[in-house]
């Protein structure tokens, strides 16, 4: 059986439903990645934030000086805890709040129009503006906030070497210091919300540390995808400024090209899936990008720890791409070869260059 690359492979290389591939299995029938999403007892999602890459004693020991944890908050947590913490955080996402924001994103795309690579001109910082907004934490220095959460990204999904982590480490630590600081401070929405309820420091800094990357970065990644996609198709172009066609065309990205292209658990029993015995304490490499022939999609999860920014990811894609090709229906897209964002859980293209 030939090696898939678990940071490179394509849909089409998994020819098996479970393979077995670097110390991990990785899962690709529909079937069963939604029936182990469903089942969050026999398949802990423990795991979900656990670093690909081990860390180095050296990286290690930065991260104990910085006092950096990530104790179970919200989707590595299969405790009884969770259900309140995700109340809590699901509150600043009600759809009431997530479609009172459609104006504020329809003018963050007014601005960023006209740039020559719609990755770092427009889907760079948006989401991460949009998602500060809705938290109520104001003042934060967007630029250091994406260094943050791009170098955790690498750190926590990436195929990398003890040096590229000692690069990183620092911005790792840097960014859950602030997140402490800022709940003693009780500095934003969110801060007081949690300490109100009563969480503590420490799981606040855990449990914020995942929301402010999950909540932005893959949503840049989306909208990178997307807008490349769609470039791609001189039709579809031209129909994106329907709002129906935008939305349609966002769940087809979701469903084949999905930003988030796997998610983790573990076995908390022996298992057999599609035939395969696969021991206790293994880890499960899910897909969630799947085939046109799958019934639904499964880009946000599934279950008890289903993505609580589902409605934000879409509301955003979708004002994006329609205002974009409103404004810009001559717009083309010009390399046709950009560098790829290539981790474990994360992949989109890191620049979309455009003329007009
Ligand atoms: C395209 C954008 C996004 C994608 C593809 C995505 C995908 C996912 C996936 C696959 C999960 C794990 C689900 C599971 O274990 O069943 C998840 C969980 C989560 N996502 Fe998203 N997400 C996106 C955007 C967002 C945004 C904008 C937010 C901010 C509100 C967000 C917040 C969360 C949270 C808090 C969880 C953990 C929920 C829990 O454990 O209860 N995500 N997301």
């Amino acid at each position: 059986m030939p090696l898939v690359d678990l940071f490179t492979f394509t849909r089409a290389e998994l020819t098996e439903p479970v393979r077995f591939c670097d110390g991990r299995w990785v899962v690709s029938a529909y079937d069963d990645v939604r029936a182990i999403l469903a089942d969050p007892v026999t398949y802990l999602p423990d795991n979900a934030l656990t670093a690909v890459t081990p860390v180095a004693p050296a990286a290690l020991r930065s991260l104990v000086r910085a006092r950096f944890s990530l104790p179970p908050t919200l989707a590595n947590n299969g405790s009884e805890s969770h259900a309140g913490l995700r109340r809590l955080v699901a509150s600043f996402f009600t759809p009431v709040r997530v479609a009172a924001a459609e104006p504020r994103i329809r003018e963050l795309v007014l601005e960023r129009l006209g740039g020559t690579d719609l990755v770092r001109d427009l889907a760079w910082d948006l989401p991460a503006i949009v998602l500060m907004e809705l938290l109520g934490l104001e003042n934060v220095d967007i630029p250091t906030l994406k260094r943050w959460s791009t170098g955790s990204l690498e750190f926590f999904w990436g195929n990398i070497s003890t040096e590229r982590q000692l690069e990183l480490v620092d911005d790792v630590g840097d960014f859950h210091q602030w997140l402490i600081k800022r709940y003693h401070a009780r500095d934003g929405e969110l801060f007081h919300a949690l300490a109100d309820a009563g969480v503590s420091a420490e799981d606040s800094a855990g449990l914020c540390y995942f929301l402010l990357i999950a909540g932005q970065e893959t949503t840049t990644q989306l909208l990178s995808t997307a807008l490349r996609r769609a470039l791609q198709d001189r039709d579809l172009w031209a129909r994106l400024p329907d709002r129906d066609v935008a939305e349609s065309f966002v769940e087809d990205v979701l469903r084949t090209e999905t930003p988030v292209v796997t998610w983790r658990r573990l076995t908390a029993r022996e298992v057999v899936l599609s035939g395969t015995r696969i021991p206790q304490g293994a880890e499960l490499v899910l897909l969630l990008s799947g085939k046109e022939s799958d019934p639904k999609h499964l880009a946000f999860g599934y279950g008890r720890h289903f993505c609580l920014g589902a409605g934000l990811a879409r509301l955003e894609a979708a004002v994006t791409l329609q205002t974009v090709a409103a404004h810009e229906p001559s717009l083309h897209l010009l390399d046709d070869t950009p560098e790829w964002l290539n981790l474990l859980s994360f992949r989109a293209p890191k620049s979309v260059a455009v003329s007009r």
